[in-house]
């Protein structure tokens, strides 16, 4: 049976970037009627230093925005990583499936780690193997990711099979990535050779899900580009990247494939693209960032979202993680 299963890491401000390439599919996903679970991925949060104060403000401030983004409690598992242990427990046991040439050539951690690596944390190398739990706890099927997570998906199917091939069982599903959509690789608006990412030092690079309407339109003023008009046909972006990414960005929000925006701007130029964009962006954005606010007033409520969550995840993954220990021959007798 088809179950979905995705994260984000509560590490900061959610970014456009997060929201077209997760947050909407997430919603989307949710309303074709799949099994869908969502996590709030605190223990991948704290492979790099988080204050605990902010951490515990960003995790109830991401849970606010999957659920202005659509995602509803009442027919989506949402919760926080840490609230169940056996992620903890199922990681530890894939530490001991995946081999260090396999974690010597994921891209994310070199990128995060950066020339000094051995001031990383462990936690930081072993990361994917946390992730392949995350996602075999729930025997999930499918993986909504944009492309920046591919590689760890592939690794998570490396794990699986290793798994299931070193004790003779067909236990766990080899899921697939989701990667799909106008937006899967959402790039910076100062620099269309770097992803928008909530780590990016400047804060013009990425529209976040809390700016204003002023922020939101100032930023795609002052977005990078070329100087020509927009193209006739998609083909006409292949040299441009930075008109590609906000043609993307505007088709991912309007629903419409960039071929669709590229007739739509035909002959344009910036100065008209821009502030349609802008506008676009507002309208959908705006009622997201009001419904965050509204919901981070009371984050009781919140609390008792991700503990009810973390209840109905536990009971799907305590079973797996109990069996996996099965398998593996360590004893249970309690
Ligand atoms: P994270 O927190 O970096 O990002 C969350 C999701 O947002 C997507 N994303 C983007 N999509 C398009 N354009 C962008 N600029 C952009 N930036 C981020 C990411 O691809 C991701 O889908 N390791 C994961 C979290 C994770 C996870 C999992 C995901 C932990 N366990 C299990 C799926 C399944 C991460 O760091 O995502």
């Amino acid at each position: 049976t088809p179950r979905i299963f995705s994260g984000i890491q509560p590490s900061g401000n959610l970014t456009l970037g997060n929201y077209l390439g997760a947050l909407k599919r997430f919603a989307q996903k949710q309303d074709e009627g799949i099994e869908t679970i969502y996590c709030l991925v605190d223990m991948h949060a704290i492979t790099v230093w988080q204050d605990p104060e902010a951490l515990r403000r960003q995790t109830r401030e991401a849970a606010a925005a999957f659920i202005a983004s659509g995602v509803d409690p009442k027919r989506s598992i949402l919760f926080n990583q840490s609230q169940v242990g056996a992620h903890a427990e199922l990681a530890w046991l894939f530490n001991c499936t995946a081999r260090l040439g396999w974690m010597n050539r994921m891209t994310q951690f070199k990128d995060k780690a950066g020339k000094n690596a051995e001031k990383a944390s462990l936690g930081l190398y072993a990361y994917p193997a946390l992730m392949a739990a995350d996602i075999l706890l729930y025997h999930a099927t499918m993986v909504p990711v944009g492309e920046d997570q591919k590689q760890h998906v592939e690794l998570t199917r490396d794990i699986a099979n290793k798994f299931n091939h070193d004790f003779g069982v067909d236990f766990f599903p080899e899921p697939e990535p989701l990667i799909e959509g106008a937006a899967t690789r959402v790039m910076s608006l100062r620099d269309g050779s770097k992803k928008m990412s909530k780590s990016d030092p400047s804060d013009a690079s990425r529209i976040n899900l809390t700016d204003d309407a002023d922020t939101i339109a100032k930023k795609f003023r002052k977005a990078r580009t070329d100087a020509e008009p927009l193209p006739e046909t998609v083909e006409g972006l292949s040299e441009r990247p930075e008109a590609r990414n906000l043609v993307n960005i505007y088709a991912a929000l309007a629903d419409m494939t960039a071929a669709q925006v590229v007739a739509e701007f035909a002959g344009k130029g910036f100065g008209d693209f821009k502030p349609a964009l802008a506008d676009l962006a507002v309208e959908k954005l705006a009622p997201i960032s009001t419904e965050m606010k509204r919901l981070m007033d009371d984050v009781t409520e919140i609390d008792r979202i991700l503990g009810h969550g973390a209840e109905q995840a536990d009971a799907i993954a305590r079973p797996i993680v109990e069996k996996t220990y099965d398998i593996m021959g360590m004893v249970r007798s309690r």
